[in-house]
């Protein structure tokens, strides 16, 4: 354990912003942690076929104090598939993202209702732990954000620390390595596990992003944009990344982009907020139908480009 980094949550903190939202100086310590698990095991179970995650949205509503951004979102995000949300600037759609996952309340003055199901498991429910609907509920952002000073190595690793995994050394290689295949990245950095993530394109360090979200095992990948500051190659290469990924995690993906949500998922949902009312969804079906047949003329004109 000696060669791992010595970092602590608040550096994490304030190189990566969005873990400000785990809750867990506890479960950074991880001889301390109370649910300290073994990451070979761990790994090893998701090697056997862990099933596939369904993600259903109830009725969720959500507020940035009085203003009220989502109203009454229902939306079922099917095991095994690729969902994308789409919609105009402001509609909601990366704030019902980080409904998902918990992340929304921790914004000051952001308040919610409604349920998110993980398999019919309500994960705002007072007894299921914030820390395991993230280790669950995976998210990627629209700026690529590995620590940069880190290496490639440390940086896929990074997860472990903050849920409280404990790893060997070759559970920890072995981990490096399967996270960085899948995310299909291993092949360009094999060799450079060591340099820092920040050294590495932004298509790869993307990638990057992805291998650390995957290290922690999630059931669900969020990707909020995951390519809009990507060049086309880097953005072919996340879409082929995407098609892989989807036979073990469920993804939920936002894009502006109508050729790529055609390109790579199974189910669309098209969300609008129109002049100062909250955000909802028009329509939601499988993608072939939302863009060939949509039953909504203002799902037409959307998926046209007739507007947003
Ligand atoms: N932290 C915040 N505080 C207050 N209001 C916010 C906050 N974040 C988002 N909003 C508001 O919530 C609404 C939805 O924003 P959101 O970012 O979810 O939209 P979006 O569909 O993701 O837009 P874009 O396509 O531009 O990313 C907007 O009116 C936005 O101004
Ligand atoms: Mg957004």
């Amino acid at each position: 354990m000696t060669d791992q980094p010595d970092y602590d949550a608040a550096a994490i903190r304030s190189e990566y912003p969005e873990t400000s939202v785990m809750p867990l100086r506890a479960s950074v310590d991880r001889d301390k942690s109370p649910d300290g698990r073994d990451a070979a095991a761990a790994y090893n179970t998701m090697a056997i076929g862990t099933p596939l995650a369904e993600l259903e949205a109830r009725d969720i509503t959500a507020w940035f104090g009085d203003h009220m951004v989502l109203e009454q979102v229902s939306l079922t995000m099917y095991a095994g598939q690729v969902t994308a949300l789409i919609g105009p600037s402001g509609c909601g759609k990366s704030t019902f993202l980080r409904i998902l996952n918990r992340m929304h309340q921790l914004v000051p003055g952001a308040a919610l209702a409604g349920e998110v199901r993980l398999d019919g498991i309500d994960i705002y429910d007072p007894n299921q732990r914030l820390t395991e609907a993230r280790r669950q509920i995976g998210m990627v952002f629209q700026k690529p954000n590995p620590f940069p000073a880190m290496s490639v190595y440390d940086n896929v690793l990074a997860g472990l620390k903050l849920t409280g995994v404990k790893a060997g050394r070759d559970a920890r290689d072995h981990l490096v390595q399967e996270c960085l295949t899948k995310a299909g990245l291993w092949r360009e950095v094999r060799d450079r596990l060591r340099q820092p993530g920040g050294a590495l394109s932004g298509g790869q360090q993307q990638r990057l992003c992805i291998a650390r979200s995957l290290a922690v095992q999630p059931r669900v990948l969020l990707m909020d944009e995951p390519c809009s500051a990507l060049d086309p190659t880097s953005t072919r290469v996340i879409e082929e990344t995407i098609a892989e990924l989807i036979k073990e995690v469920t993804i939920v993906i936002v894009t502006h982009n109508m050729q790529q949500a055609q390109r790579v998922s199974n189910q669309c949902a098209f969300f609008l907020a129109e002049q100062g009312t909250p955000g909802y969804i028009v329509e939601h079906g499988p993608t072939e139908a939302m863009f060939n047949s949509p039953q909504d003329p203002r799902t037409a004109d959307y998926v046209k480009g007739r507007f947003g």
